[in-house]
């Protein structure tokens, strides 16, 4: 039978947007935080290079602040960059009381006997002002804000639990306009429980799933700008979907990305020949923004019709390979890959969403009550590429000022009653689990074929017929058979699809991501590309 649930905050993701806000909240709130799968089913868990934050004496707000403007081609609010870079050391401080081991760097040990934290570079940084922990960044932040959410009693941590859909007012055919809680399969139970909350925050990660090759664990579906969409929010700038320049290429390796920062400290890119080849695109070589590091390789690996191009940090010490990079060091020799004597043989592959659900400087979206934060939301921090290591320090400080937001608003806010139970009275077991599969093949190759890292009219075009096809074929499954996992994630993934494409047929430009043959130049004034759902505004 499925149940009702009533807390203060629905936190639906736990990421480091997710936990960040879970902690931030203070003790006397209940607050539920889901995950579809397991705890740590985000990509937070895998991100490697670092955060990046203004914390060396010889680095600067403007410093940071310029060098986002410019990965972001002209795209990003200013306002946006700078309230983040202005908080950034904040977040990282926070983060250290929390207990994240950042690396240490013992080559500046201090007066008073501590040491400095190691900061790497990445693409498109002018200064080292990476703060990581090894080149497993990602698992240190996450396992260290979990253990602190498990020992506060008002977090409950939710797993396989998964997000269906938003309930909200203008839903419910009520007055006034809120968002009121959320329908979640318990995928233990099989049951569509209803869960009623004060708040609720979509800290739900990217839709680079939506792409064949990805460096992204598999839940990166989307869910969150789907539901808000339906909900009746606003997205952004849909069309730029980032590819990470250096993702292993081997048959057994699926999605493992070689970090960035391996550029950052002297690994070169080159051809089969042993060639190098950045210099050719970007005075800055492989330390280029990643659209122009991703963009030099695909280029070059369709010229010279090969299957991958090799990144090469073999000319470094093997103690220091060793010591910054150990997870690299590993999975590449788990596949016959000795790094310190070899180069590592990489491709492009779909890293990460830039645009998403439209907040305000707390997170808030358009409909009163829900809150979207972290690589769900765009907040207009990335322009029209995202600058390396940007996006956690966008889930920490996005993820603390909507906690903010969220304290100042409490007496004001009663919690919803009433809610309606799912109704699955019209549904029927599923007996064509196939044709989930199919489609979901289908649209993550036309996505990776025709709207890819670069475009044309025609290519956007099929996939826009194709994705339409696709929707109404899922709309007719999902109004009669049971939901799943499986099929929640397609519909959201198909839906957000065809914004993505729907942005990228308004852009008539280049810029950042975005490279289409058909426009090559970039429009002397940059827009935001804003899509308005049928309901908004109503
Ligand atoms: P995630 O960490 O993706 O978490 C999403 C959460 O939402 C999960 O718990 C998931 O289960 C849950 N969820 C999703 N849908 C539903 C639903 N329908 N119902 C219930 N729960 C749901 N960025 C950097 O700044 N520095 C880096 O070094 C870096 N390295 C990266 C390396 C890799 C391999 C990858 C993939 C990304 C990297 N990134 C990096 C990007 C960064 O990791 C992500 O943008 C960031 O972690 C996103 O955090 P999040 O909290 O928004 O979402
Ligand atoms: C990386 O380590 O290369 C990923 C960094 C990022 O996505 O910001």
């Amino acid at each position: 039978m499925s149940q009702h649930y009533q807390h203060d905050v629905l936190v639906i993701g736990s990421g480091a947007a997710g936990l960040t806000l879970a902690l931030t909240l203070p003790e006397h709130l209940r607050i539920a935080v889901l995950s579809k799968g397991n705890l740590a089913n985000g990509s937070t868990y895998w991100a490697q290079g670092g955060v990046a934050a203004v914390l060396d004496d010889m680095d600067t707000v403007e410093s940071h602040v310029d060098d986002t403007l410019n990965a972001g081609a002209g795209l990003c609010r200013e306002d946006a960059v700078r309230f983040t870079v202005e908080h950034s050391r904040e977040a990282i401080q926070w983060l250290i009381d929390q207990g994240v081991p950042f690396t240490r760097d013992d080559q500046t040990a201090r007066e008073d006997g501590g040491f400095e934290f190691h900061l790497t570079r990445e693409g498109g940084h002018s200064h080292r002002r990476i703060i990581h922990a090894a080149d497993a960044t990602g698992a240190a932040i996450f396992k260290t804000l979990l253990e602190q959410a498990k020992l506060r009693a008002n977090i409950e941590m939710l797993e396989q639990r998964v997000a269906v859909d938003l309930i909200t007012t203008r839903k419910l055919d009520l007055a006034g306009e809120r968002c009121l809680g959320a329908y979640v399969l318990n995928r233990a139970s099989g049951e569509v429980d209803t869960y009623g909350a004060r708040f609720v925050i979509l800290a739900t990660g990217g839709a680079a799933k939506v792409y064949l090759y990805t460096s992204n664990p598999d839940g990166a579906c989307g869910d969150g700008i789907a539901m808000a969409w339906r909900a009746g929010c606003r997205v952004g700038n849909l069309e730029f979907n980032q590819f990470h320049p250096t993702c292993l290429y081997h048959p057994q390796a699926k999605s493992f990305l070689v970090t960035e920062a391996l550029r950052g400290e002297g690994a070169l890119l080159k051809l089969p020949n042993g060639q190098r080849f950045m210099q050719r695109f970007d005075a800055r070589a492989e330390l280029a923004p990643r659209d122009i590091v991703a963009r030099a390789i695909d280029h070059e690996m369709k010229r010279l019709g090969v299957d991958c191009v090799y990144l090469d940090i073999s000319h470094k010490p093997a103690d220091f390979i060793k010591m910054h990079f150990p997870t690299v060091y590993e999975r590449c020799l788990d596949f016959g890959i000795d790094i310190t004597r070899e180069p590592i043989p990489v491709v492009p592959a779909a890293h990460y969403t830039c645009g998403g659900v439209v907040v305000d400087q707390s997170g808030h979206t358009d409909v009163p009550g829900l809150y979207a934060i972290g690589e769900t939301s765009f907040t207009g921090l990335h322009g029209a590429n995202r600058m390396a290591s940007n996006s956690l320090l966008e889930c920490f400080v996005y993820a603390r000022s909507a906690a903010a937001d969220i304290m100042q608003k409490l007496d004001e806010v009663s919690a919803p009653s009433n809610l309606p139970t799912w109704d699955a009275s019209q549904v029927t077991d599923s007996d064509e689990d196939v044709i989930i599969a199919h489609n979901w093949d289908e649209l993550r190759r036309f996505m990776w074929d025709y709207v890819g890292i670069v475009r044309t009219n025609k290519r956007l075009q099929r996939a826009e017929h194709r994705v339409r096809l696709l929707l109404d074929e899922i709309d007719e499954f999902y109004s009669n058979y049971k939901v799943s996992r499986d099929l929640i994630e397609l519909r959201n993934l198909a839906q957000v699809a065809e914004l993505m494409i729907r942005s990228a047929m308004q852009r008539k430009e280049s810029r950042g991501l975005h490279y289409t043959l058909d426009y090559p130049q970039q429009l002397p004034e940059a827009k935001d590309t804003i899509l308005q759902p049928p309901t908004y505004g109503d």
